[in-house]
């Protein structure tokens, strides 16, 4: 049996999972955990490849990395990081953003040089704030690397240029999606000096060789790994409730929107992956548990019995700062508690302002591609958060439609899995695995939910 290992690098930890080369079916898998924050040692990255990877590593053919998009690795002229990786979720460089975005000549001007409209997320405004803020760092830096090019080039044999692909490359800011290619000069323009930037490899390239002479494929970001592991179909939309909710869809041309709502990211097939992202997800259940002192189990427990509504409690989950919509300074925000508001309530107003706020993601997607055109294909719901009972009533009731819950699987791991067995077998298409299995979840429709929220949303624009 010919194995292959998929490496996903998320914000939280490191899962490997080794893998049947011919049909994905998963051999083994293993993980370790990242150091917590939003500014990260990559070296706390490189031991939890170490620990996750390392032991599977020697059994397999070939190897790609998928990883949490935009985080900037700065490093210095010997590749030693300058200071610790910003990572996406860190909104230190909203400023910078709305600066980068004005010298471009604002939204629309900035989708049609890049391919979206920048937030605190894209990697080129973490370079604009380090060069305001640590004039000394951005001095240092001769390279830039996000988080999935640097842990392949730590796998990679000495000596190897670094590399990554356009679809990872396309969430930094500056590469465009219109021409298909780096644009070094706005990278220069908002550090304030030149930078190295990695090779562009293809697809399903053998990017590489690692130390042991295995294949090492181009890598990529993560939710561009997530759809390839789940072979999106046109007009299908990825959902995936982890660290950050993500609404995703895979399609032929390049979506430009000025609105900002909508990155218009590329693939990881030389395709376009169009996508919306909350920065609140999974952490909206997890703090909400830690609040009512329960576990998630028993917060499940608590919201379902509570009627649609939680009795008129509303909860606008943006703890912290939120990029659909681009409010990277806003709070969370409570209305309707009475003195009858009991946990049950509480509880649900967690997961109904989840299930809202990825609803705005989709709405956001869906209105931008072409499933808004033709018949709508499947939702497919992947993720940690996506094993909540209370989740899996309340979102399909939210979204007033049937979601398709692929079963439980590293989904992102699978994808750079499927990545190297493409980069092994050197053909034009990727591998094709068997289709992944689903059960359909639906509920009684709630749409009216989504009122009060969209009136708290609209009243706390200004707010921050
Ligand atoms: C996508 C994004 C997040 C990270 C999380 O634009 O910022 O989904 O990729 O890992």
């Amino acid at each position: 049996m010919t194995l292959v290992l998929g490496i996903d690098s998320s914000t939280q930890s490191t899962k490997a999972v080794l893998v049947d080369a011919a049909d994905g079916t998963v051999v083994e898998q293993r993980s370790a955990p990242h150091p917590q924050g939003t500014e990260v040692d990559p070296r706390g990255w490189t031991e939890a490849l170490a620990q996750a990877a390392g032991p599977l590593l020697p059994r397999a053919s070939a190897v790609a990395v998928a990883g949490q998009q935009h985080g900037m690795v700065a490093l210095d002229e010997h590749g030693d990081p300058v200071r610790p990786a910003l990572l996406w979720n860190d909104t230190r460089s909203a400023a910078g953003a709305r600066q980068l975005v004005e010298e471009w000549g604002g939204p629309e001007a900035c989708a049609e040089l890049v391919g979206s409209v920048l937030v605190a997320s894209f990697t080129v405004t973490k370079l604009r704030w380090l060069r305001d803020h640590e004039p000394e760092s951005a001095r240092r830096t001769h390279r830039v690397l996000l988080p999935h090019d640097h842990l392949s080039q730590h796998l990679a044999a000495p000596g190897t240029p670094a590399f990554t692909d356009r679809g990872d490359a396309s969430g930094t800011g500056y590469f465009s999606t219109v021409d298909d290619r780096w644009r070094p000069d706005l990278a220069a323009a908002a550090l304030g000096r030149e930078v190295a930037l990695p090779r562009i490899a293809g697809p399903g390239e053998a990017a590489a060789e690692t130390r042991a002479g295995q294949v090492l494929g181009a890598g990529t970001g993560d939710n561009m790994a997530a759809a390839l592991a789940l072979d999106l179909q046109p007009g299908d939309v990825l959902l995936s409730v982890g660290t950050s909710g993500v609404a995703s869809e895979r399609v032929g041309e390049p979506v430009l929107d000025g609105s900002g709502l909508v990155t218009g990211f590329a693939d990881a097939t030389g395709g376009f992956l169009p996508l919306a992202v909350t920065l609140n997800a999974a952490r909206v259940l997890d703090l909400q548990a830690r609040l009512l002192g329960v576990d998630h189990d028993e917060l499940a427990a608590l919201a379902l019995p509570a009627p649609p509504g939680s009795h008129g409690t509303t909860l606008l989950p943006y703890y912290g700062g939120e990029r659909t919509p681009d409010r990277p300074h806003a709070v969370g925000t409570w209305t309707g508690l009475t003195t009858t508001t009991d946990r049950a309530d509480l509880a649900r107003a967690a997961f109904e302002a989840l299930a809202c706020s990825l609803a705005d993601t989709v709405d956001a997607l869906t209105a931008r591609t072409g499933s808004r055109g033709g018949a709508p294909g499947r939702l497919l719901l992947v993720g940690g958060a996506t094993r909540s009972p209370a989740l899996q009533q309340v979102l399909p009731a939210v979204l007033g439609r049937e979601v398709e819950l692929p079963e439980p699987g590293e989904y992102v791991a699978l994808g750079a899995a499927r990545q190297a067995a493409w980069a092994l077998a050197g053909t034009p298409d990727p591998p094709a695995w068997p289709a992944t299995g689903t059960s359909t979840l639906s509920a009684e429709p709630t749409p009216q939910v989504r009122e009060p929220y969209a009136r708290l949303r609209e009243r706390t624009a200004d707010w921050s």
